[in-house]
């Protein structure tokens, strides 16, 4: 099933409710919500106070992206803030497995992040224990990037290791996801699409959505592919 997680980081955070509710008209059925701390990566974002309010503005699963050193004294802020996915970078954590069952506790569902330059054999014991795993397709920290192709490959063996083991974690990719990568991402294996820039820079993010949507479903090879729609998604 293909979604579309509009990323909030490109939208006017001073109409951040109307922004998002654009988005999940448009057919987003996620918000994806990046958490920066200005030391895991070069940009700083938003904190508990400001997600909660998206919680109050939207009804649509709400996607936390932990780009933060030491995600285990937040998760439970976060997780009080409302969100439902958690997803933590296995560079920044030490103790990978204690951490998405930490977010478990929580209520949330688990995700695990790998930047570019982290091949996926690193995730083999964990893959079993998480909801999504999230492939960068830009190294994190800002919106608006190119997207890296070798990604690709990795959302293919992401894609054959879950069939040959039985296992039922979704596949999100991030960064760059436009309109002229979203084809080769889907291809690929790709199921919920992170878009930014290209779903708020032009103003018009509910018609940006539907394109982009429109995008995927082309490129996954005709109208039997189910969409899902925000109808469908709502808490
Ligand atoms: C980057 C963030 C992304 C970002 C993607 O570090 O994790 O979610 O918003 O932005 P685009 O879609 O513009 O590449
Ligand atoms: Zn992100």
């Amino acid at each position: 099933m293909i979604e579309l997680a509009a990323s909030i980081l490109s939208a006017d955070f001073a109409r951040l409710g109307a922004e998002a509710q654009a988005a999940v008209e448009g057919g987003a059925t996620v918000l994806h919500v990046d958490i920066m701390d200005g030391h895991f990566v070069p940009n700083l974002t938003i904190g508990p106070p400001v997600v909660a309010a998206l919680r109050r503005a939207s009804r649509v699963p709400l996607d936390c992206h932990l780009m933060i050193e030491r995600p285990d004294e937040f998760i439970p802020a976060f997780a009080e803030a409302g969100v439902d996915w958690i997803s933590v970078h296995q560079e920044a954590c030490t103790h990978l497995d204690r951490t998405l069952h930490l977010i478990a506790s929580h209520g949330c569902k688990p995700g695990v992040v790998i930047n570019p330059a982290t091949p996926i054999y690193v995730l083999d014991e964990v893959l079993p224990l998480v909801h999504h795993v999230l492939v960068m397709s830009v190294n994190p920290g800002f919106g608006g990037q190119t997207f890296i192709h070798s990604s690709l490959k990795k959302i293919e063996s992401l894609s054959r290791i879950r069939g040959s083991r039985r296992l039922q974690f979704r596949i999100e990719v991030d960064g760059g996801v436009h309109y002229d990568t979203v084809a080769s991402v889907v291809a690929a294996g790709g199921e919920i699409l992170v878009a930014g820039s290209a779903v708020f820079e032009n103003g018009n993010p509910r018609e940006s959505v539907k394109r982009l949507l429109e995008s995927a479903l082309f490129a996954a090879n005709g109208p039997s592919q189910e969409i899902s729609t925000a109808a469908n998604y709502e808490r």
